[in-house]
This record gives structure tokens, sequence and C-alpha cells, in this order.
């Protein structure tokens, strides 16, 4: 099964691609994840994609299909994945269905999470993240236990250097221009589905499992 996770910055993409994936047993593709070790780690990738994240910009299209290709040949990625932050232009999503047709399959449903702008503006100035497994957190909503500490892995948390005030709203202005025509091109496939993101976490994470039905759940 191959899904798709659409929707602002900060709606909860990651959250809910963590979840989905662990409930669906799949892989967990994040672009924005991928360059970020990128660049911590100080690859050429990384190199070349800083100023890009660092001014809220979307990394070129070449860079970010050739980057999803490598990783959707790693082994875990043969039964499916969950995409989250990909595709983000249409020429992504018509890389993405090239790529996912060449083996025989197809993009399965296009989750589109849906969150009021004020809502996605205290998400993002609230969260934290986990520098050795990427998971989200949030001061209000979703603390870690201990302070500064991922709870799942013991790793360090910090906050995005594009989360201020100044990138947020430049990253949100990207959105609206370049991103908001993937919700038309799954539409136009019959494959998108919105789920009202401005719920509780749990709540949402129903939803989009209620969204995928029966058929798409039980092939797991
Ligand atoms: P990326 O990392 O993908 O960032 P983004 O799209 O801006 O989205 P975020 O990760 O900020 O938000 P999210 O939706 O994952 O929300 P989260 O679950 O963390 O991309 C970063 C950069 O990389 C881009 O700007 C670009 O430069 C580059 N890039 C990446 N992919 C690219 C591509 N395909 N093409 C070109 N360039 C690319 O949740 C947010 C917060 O809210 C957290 O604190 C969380 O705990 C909290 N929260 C989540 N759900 C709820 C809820 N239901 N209730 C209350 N709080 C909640
Ligand atoms: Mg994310
Ligand atoms: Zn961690």
């Amino acid at each position: 099964m191959f899904l798709v996770f659409l929707g602002a910055p900060g709606a909860g993409k990651g959250t809910q691609a963590a979840i989905a994936s662990r409930k669906l047993g799949l892989a967990h593709v994040a672009s924005g994840d991928l360059f970020r070790q990128a660049v911590d780690k100080g690859t050429r990738l990384g190199k070349s994609v800083k100023a890009y994240m660092d001014k809220g910009a979307l990394v070129p299209d070449e860079v970010t299909i050739q980057l999803i290709s490598e990783r959707l040949n790693e082994p875990d990625c043969r039964s499916g994945c969950v995409f989250d932050g990909f595709p983000r232009t249409t020429e992504q999503a018509r890389a993405l269905d090239r790529m996912v047709t060449s083996r025989g399959e197809a993009i399965d449903k296009a989750i589109y999470i849906e969150v009021t702008e004020k809502e996605l503006l205290k998400r993002l100035s609230g969260r934290w993240i986990c520098r050795k497994c990427q998971a989200p957190y949030h001061e209000v909503a979703s603390p870690p236990k201990a302070r500064n500490i991922c709870d799942k892995c013991d790793g360090e948390l910090y906050q995005r250097s594009d989360d201020t005030e100044e990138t947020v709203r430049e990253r949100l202005k990207v959105y609206f221009a370049q991103t908001t025509p993937v919700l038309d091109y799954y539409q136009a496939e019959g494959k998108l589905f919105a789920v009202d993101g401005n719920l509780g976490m749990e709540e949402v994470s129903d939803n989009i499992i209620d969204a995928l039905g029966p058929k798409l759940v039980k092939t797991k």
C-alpha cells in the first residue's frame, strides 16, 4: 500500500504518518526528515539543500525526486510506504506516479490533513523535535515525559531552525502557491480524502484509518 499525507506546515503530517505507518506496518518516508538528516551529517546533499530549507523554499524537484527514488528502492519499502511531505509539486506527484507504476503498483490514497492557519502557527511555535528519531512533540499538546528528552529513544529535543515566525510565514506562502495544486491532482484521480486536522491527535488518527477503509487496512 502506498499512501500520501498532505497538508500545510504544522498540519500534523509527521505525527499522523508515524502513527499510520506503525498501525499498518509500513515504512515512513519523510522528505523533510531525510533532508534534515543530510544537513546534520554535513553530506553533499545536506550542503546543497540547507539554503533552501533555511529560507522556507522548496528544494528543487530534481534533487527531491532523486532522493525519494533512492529511498523507495530500500527493502523496507517493498510492500509500500507512507509518504510525508512528498509530493509537494505536481511535477513531484507525476514523478511519484511513474515510480510506483513502474513497480506495478499505484498510490492508494492521499490523505489531506486540513488545519486552520491560526492553529498551524500555534503548533509550529510550540514544536520540539527529536534529533535522533525525528519524533515531534509539542510544549502543550504532547509534551515529552522528561524535559528536552525523547520518550521513544532518549534523544535530545530541539526546535527546528525553520520554525521561526518569519520562515514559517514563507513556508505557508510556498505551500499555498506550490503545493495546493497537488490536492487538485489527487482529487482529479479520485484519491483525495480530507480529514479535519484541528481535532486531537488520536481522533485524527482514527478518522484516517476509517478513511482507508477495511479493504486497504486488511491488506496488511
Ligand atoms: P517538512 O519537514 O516536510 O516540513 P513542513 O511541510 O513544513 O511540515 P512540518 O514538518 O513543519 O509539519 P507537519 O505537518 O509534519 O506537522 P507535525 O506532525 O510536526 O519540510 C521542511 C523543508 O524541507 C521544506 O520547507 C523544504 O525546504 C524541504 N522539503 C521537504 N520536502 C520537500 C519536497 N517534497 N520538495 C521540496 N522541498 C522539500 O506537527 C506540528 C506540531 O503540532 C507538533 O508539535 C505536534 O506535536 C503538534 N500536533 C500534531 N498534531 C496535533 C493535533 N492533532 N493536536 C495538537 N497538536 C498537534
Ligand atoms: Mg513534518
Ligand atoms: Zn527520539
